[in-house]
């Protein structure tokens, strides 16, 4: 058996190091020690955007980039999708396991029984503009959601922390609807314990004047397997937010909040947004080569395709692009389908996106789903935030319990001026 080491030389002193391999890595403290004199602070890793850097242990998402797999504490993401559900699958990235009977009966109550907020939080959310942007709102939101729970804070009581993440999953939706309902200068529609989690999102969205919205129980389907699709992905942009954050002991609540900002961007949950502006900037297929030539030349990107991660097919694009289909059969397809689908067509047999192994990734078909069900563009990441906020919550509690996790600080390496002394007014 060959020894699971790295041995390296420093040409600058012709010292010999060996440093232990495991898991596929070598301690970054370690090369600390590579030093040239005793007064060398010690060699560091240069890593902007940690493109190769692994930030901690965790056992909750498995992803194969190259082979296009996704596990979700070790259950394929398709198996996911096909036999289980949001408030499940919640369940089993937050514990591990899946539940038995009376345990997911017990925690679907306790999200069932969360899903009001204070009244004082609706005023709140009624100061925004009438047509915010409902991210904004629910950034915003989040924050102060946090204010209504002092206790939550204490993130080192087990019994608090499991309290806050049922609060957070239970109110996401509540608070992402009555987001929608703001910017949409509508009434807000209080939440009906007596639906699934996503049938009441879609009753706090679409209820008008009937006494009672039940939803269509394809599209609640549709949209609790997208919420299934979007619950966790490792060490994603947001979710390592999540964990810097909630590294410096913040409440859950201001955590979450700081997690979708970083979702927002349009390179990460702002994605499915950016898909639907460039299909309507491309407008028709004859336009399609016309744009392709742009990314090709840097001016654009292919939004929706690309993966820092899959080198090959995003498990989730697949599933996504079949639910598509399904909903379409409800709603009427959505014509920006044809054109998505002639685009990932042509991009696949193109040698800059083969090359770069680019492929649809979660957020090339959702958008289209997403407005056939009548959700304006500015809605998309606040689903994606629905689903996600499992994830974050599962992966911050993994590291508030994992021992070799401390306080997020990174290093830099400077590049600005050498001390210098002020210089006064009159002798600029
Ligand atoms: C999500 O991390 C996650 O898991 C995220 C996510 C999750 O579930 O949390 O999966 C959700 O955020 C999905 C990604 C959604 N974003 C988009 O669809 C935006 C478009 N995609 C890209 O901007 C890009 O692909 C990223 C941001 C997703 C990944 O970027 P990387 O890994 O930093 O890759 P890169 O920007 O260094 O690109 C490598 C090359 C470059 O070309 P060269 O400089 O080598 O010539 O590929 C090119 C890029 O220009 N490229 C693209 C492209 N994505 C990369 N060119 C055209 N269109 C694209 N979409």
């Amino acid at each position: 058996m060959s020894k699971q080491t790295l041995t390296v030389t420093d040409n600058r002193t012709g010292k010999t190091y060996e440093f232990p391999i495991k898991d596929g890595t070598i301690n970054a403290m370690d090369i600390r020690n590579i030093k040239v004199d005793d007064n060398d602070f010690g060699l560091m890793s240069y890593d902007p955007a940690y493109q190769n850097t692994a930030s901690c242990r965790s056992s909750i998402t498995y992803i194969d980039g190259d082979k296009g797999i996704l596990l979700y504490r070790g259950y394929p993401i398709e198996q996911l999708a096909e036999h289980s559900n949001f408030v499940e699958v919640a369940y089993l990235l937050l514990n591990g396991e899946l539940p038995g009977k009376d345990q997911y009966e017990k925690f679907r109550h306790e999200v069932t029984v969360h899903t009001f907020v204070h009244e004082n939080l609706k005023k709140f959310m009624e100061g925004f503009r009438y047509d915010a942007n409902p991210m904004g709102i629910l950034i915003g939101t989040l924050g102060a959601l946090g204010t209504f729970y002092p206790n939550a804070i204490n993130v080192n009581d087990a019994g608090e922390r499991r309290l806050n993440v049922i609060r957070l999953i239970a109110k996401m939706p509540t608070i992402a609807a009555w987001a929608y309902r703001q910017s949409m200068g509508m009434p807000y529609v209080y939440p009906d314990n007596e639906l699934s989690l996503a049938g009441n999102f879609l009753a706090m969205i679409k209820r008008i004047a009937e006494h009672r919205y039940i939803p269509n129980p394809k599209l609640e389907r549709a949209l609790d397997v997208l919420f299934i699709l979007h619950a966790d992905h490792e060490q994603n942009c947001s979710t390592s937010v999540m964990r810097g954050a909630g590294s410096s002991l913040t409440d859950p609540y201001s955590a979450v909040a700081a997690a979708t900002a970083a979702l927002y961007g349009p390179l990460h949950g702002g994605a499915n947004a950016e898909v639907l502006h460039m299909l309507d900037e491309i407008g028709s297929r004859d336009r399609i080569p016309e744009f392709i030539a742009k990314c090709k030349e840097g001016k654009a990107r292919l939004m929706g395709f690309g993966h820092r991660v899959y080198k090959n097919f995003d498990p989730r694009s697949r599933i996504i692009q079949k639910l598509a289909h399904e909903v379409f059969e409800i709603t009427g397809s959505n014509p920006k389908l044809d054109l998505a689908l002639e685009i990932e067509k042509i991009a696949l047999q193109d040698e800059y996106f083969i090359k770069r192994k680019l492929y649809p990734n979660v957020d090339f078909y959702s958008g289209l789903i997403y407005q056939a069900m009548g959700f304006p563009v500015g809605m998309f990441p606040v689903l994606f935030a629905i689903g996600r906020v499992v994830g974050w919550l599962a992966q911050w509690q993994e590291m508030l319990n994992d021992k070799e996790q401390k306080i997020a600080r990174p290093r830099q390496i400077y590049t600005g001026a050498a001390s210098r002394d002020f210089v006064p007014m009159n002798r600029r």
